[in-house]
């Protein structure tokens, strides 16, 4: 694996013309990081991971600083899952004068969710991913279902602009239990990784009482919000959406049910497609 620190030396590897598919990530990697590298070998010539702990999109009370940041680990992993080339640059490197150019993305996708108790994730998400993007200038690039509105915005901002990059889905990997994995598990407690798993269950028992044929979503989601709150959850929101844009369901559409909830001060997101 060659390892660039800067856009010209990642410029004078990639220069060869191969058609790269892309993993942009913030470190700390994990199973569900390492298949999306997976994917990428299967879809381009040479395949490319970056690790950046984005500063932009992080609120100032968020965990920026204390964002886990695991350099040698990270690089062995991505060694033996085959990564052929590791982009990592450090702020000045990205970022040499400060970013007043941003990516902002269609509020009607980037304001709810995720963005409402965020506010400005995305704008942050998507000037990153842009800029990446055209460091990296590949042909494919694979986001996690995990992340569902982030990959849905990133979709839409690649499409909006025309980008010549194919954005490839993949799904969520789970630990036995359910819980999706995530960099920001490592920050429960050994009580609250045992409890976690009540976030996934409560993400299946929504979508079963919808497959069920129960169609009042406001009381599901009220009451999988509630019964996460009597076991000690904060929950954030669980919302049934339109899969094709997160938009609460008009009737008959494919749905996908999406839930932030903080365990302590742990915030974890899950979310789970709908089946018919
Ligand atoms: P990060 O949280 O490191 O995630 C990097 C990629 O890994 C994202 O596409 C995310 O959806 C995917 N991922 C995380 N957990 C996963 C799991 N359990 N299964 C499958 N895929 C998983 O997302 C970001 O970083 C940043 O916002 C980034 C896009 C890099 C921009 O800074």
């Amino acid at each position: 694996m060659q390892i660039a620190r800067t856009i010209p030396e990642l410029r004078s590897l990639l220069g060869d013309g191969r058609r790269s598919a892309f993993v942009p990530t913030m470190g700390n990697l994990h199973d569900g990081h390492l298949a999306l590298v997976g994917r990428a070998r299967t879809l381009g010539e040479v395949s490319v991971a970056s690790i950046f702990v984005n500063r932009l999109q992080f609120l100032p009370h968020e965990d920026f600083d204390t964002y886990p940041r695991t350099w040698d680990s990270d690089c062995e992993k991505l060694r033996a899952a085959g990564c052929d080339v590791l982009f990592a640059p450090d702020e000045k490197a990205l970022y040499p004068e400060p970013q007043t150019c941003k990516v902002h993305p269609d509020p009607l996708l980037a304001d709810t969710l995720e963005g409402a108790f965020r506010p400005g994730f995305f704008t942050g998400v998507c000037t990153v991913v842009m800029k990446l993007f055209a460091c990296v200038q590949p042909r494919f690039a694979v986001f996690g279902m995990k992340d569902y509105q982030q990959l849905m915005v990133v979709r839409h901002m690649v499409r909006q602009f025309a980008l010549p990059i194919e954005v490839v889905g993949a799904p969520t990997e789970r630990a036995a239990d359910g819980l999706a994995l995530s960099s920001r598990n490592g920050y429960l407690g050994p009580q609250e990784r045992i409890q976690a798993r009540e976030l996934p269950d409560a993400l299946r028992a929504v979508a079963q009482a919808v497959r069920e044929g129960e169609r009042d979503f406001g009381a599901i989601e009220a009451r999988a919000a509630a019964a996460l709150a009597a076991r000690g959850w904060q929950p954030d929101y669980v919302a049934i959406r339109r899969r094709a844009d997160l938009q609460p369901p008009a009737g008959g559409e494919p749905l996908v049910v999406l839930a932030a909830a903080r365990l302590g001060s742990t915030r974890l997101i899950d979310n789970l497609e709908i089946d018919a």
